[in-house]
């Protein structure tokens, strides 16, 4: 009988990557097969995330959790952006940890599962030249990963000591990657970085001088890639050559992130974003001239310190003058190893907390306003799943929106267009035109 693997993961599209990369090696190299039951697993992965503190408080409640159900002789090994953080004290505070594997180390888990106690959490180590999945948990779409690390010095990030400095992946590599997927009949590449338009700043040995823009010309000629995605990209590093790119380069999907944090230009200074007010919204509005259909979303912080209701303002401003699409949001929560960690004039926590509120109810109003908008549209819709017993299948506009349609199987896979009949929150209604 094969051995089972249950996975955990937490936080965002990298660590999913991430997850499958390990995924991928522990079923190829060590027979492993995946369960969703901890209990009857041989092997537990608590993939994590340390962008905020809540999360990673939460860890050592799960770790205790899982060793309580565990079959008796099951390992538990801590990954990711927590690992990287907090290394051996991991061991130290859960003996029944079994090993600790650093977010730029994701490539060593078929050694560290034989090992005892291992720890490894080096932020130099280059993975860049083996970073690639091979298992996709869908048949149609895949994860590309273009860089690791991030050089920014935002001054409430944690990323850039736990997945260290920022290492471009060869162009070879990727556009290899992606032939190989497109043979395999994937259709829809998703690429990933910290900072994806900053690729070919640093690579990791000789390599010929290629800018994000040029590398998304390139792998658009590869045959059989129908969509690039890609995410997240830094506002300042939005110059007008991506833009024109992004509008004119039909399989680039139209649907862009594009993280805000503040609206206010005295925060978003403090923050060492690089860019004020005035620059997220003329980028906004030269893509928006460009390709009127993108949709854009967002991350937001409110109750970074010293923000006044005044700064508050100014992001709801943004808010109102881009109309986000999507909107991720948080109330700042101060991290070690970062800038604002000292700083001692932090915001009421009710009254960052009211903000965040009030946030995300405009931001309720402006999304139903803009899904009401969809009723009549059409749109091209990658099929990707079926939702087996209702005989509907699920899939993605260009533009990022879930849509559900009447169908089977044989969509599944292709590119077809759909006009949309209802609009809901989370997902669309089509028919087939
Ligand atoms: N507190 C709150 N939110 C944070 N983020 C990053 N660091 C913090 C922090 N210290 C948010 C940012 C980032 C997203 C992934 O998490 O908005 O874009
Ligand atoms: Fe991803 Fe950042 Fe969370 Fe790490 S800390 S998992 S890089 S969101």
């Amino acid at each position: 009988m094969s051995k089972k693997l249950f996975i955990q993961t937490l936080g965002c599209a990298m660590n999913v990557r991430d997850s499958e990369h390990m995924i991928a090696e522990l079923e190829a190299k060590e027979g492993y097969t995946l369960t969703d039951d901890p209990k009857e697993a041989d092997l537990i992965l608590i993939n994590t995330c340390s962008v905020r503190e809540k999360p990673e408080r939460k860890l050592f409640s799960e770790i205790g959790q899982f060793s309580k159900e565990k079959k008796e002789e099951a390992k538990i090994g801590v990954c990711g952006c927590t690992a990287s953080h907090l290394g051996s004290e991991i061991l130290k505070k859960a003996p029944s940890v079994s090993f600790v594997l650093g977010a730029r180390n994701v490539s060593k888990i078929s050694r560290v599962i034989h090992q005892e106690k291992a720890v490894e959490v080096a932020t130099d180590y280059d993975d860049s030249s083996y970073v690639f999945a091979t298992g996709s948990r869908n048949d149609y779409k895949a994860m590309v990963n273009i860089s690791i690390g991030c050089d920014k010095k935002c001054a409430y990030c944690i990323v850039p000591h736990t997945r260290g400095q920022e290492i471009s992946v060869p162009s070879d590599l990727i556009l290899g990657e992606a032939r190989r997927l497109a043979s395999a009949g994937v259709k829809e590449i998703l690429l990933l970085g910290q900072n994806v338009n900053h690729y070919g700043r640093r690579f990791s040995s000789a390599h010929p001088k290629i800018s994000f823009t040029e590398l998304l010309r390139e792998l658009s000629q590869v045959e059989g890639i129908e969509r690039l995605r890609f995410t997240s990209p830094h506002p300042l590093h939005m110059d007008d050559e991506f833009l024109e790119e992004f509008a004119s380069n039909p399989k680039i999907c139209k649907s862009i992130h594009m993280p805000l944090q503040s609206g206010s230009t005295r925060i978003l200074s403090l923050m060492r974003r690089g860019y004020s007010q005035e620059w997220f919204i003329n980028r906004v509005e030269r893509l928006k001239a460009l390709a009127p259909e993108t949709t854009i979303g967002t991350d937001i912080i409110v109750g970074f310190p010293g923000e006044s209701e005044e700064d508050f303002l100014g992001t709801m401003e943004v808010l109102e003058r881009v109309r986000f699409e999507t909107l991720y949001s948080f109330v700042y929560s101060p991290r070690p190893h970062t800038e604002a960690a000292s700083w001692e004039n932090l915001v009421d926590e009710e009254v960052a907390s009211k903000r965040l509120h009030r946030l995300q109810a405009r931001h309720k109003e402006i999304l139903e306003e803009l899904n009401q908008k969809e009723v009549g549209a059409i749109h091209s819709v990658l099929w990707e799943h079926q939702r087996r017993d209702e005989g509907w299948c699920e899939g993605r506009t260009d533009t990022g929106k879930m849509v559900r349609m009447k169908g089977g199987e044989e969509f599944l896979g292709r590119i077809t267009p759909v006009r949309i009949k209802e609009a809901y929150r989370a997902f669309l209604i089509g028919e087939p035109l």
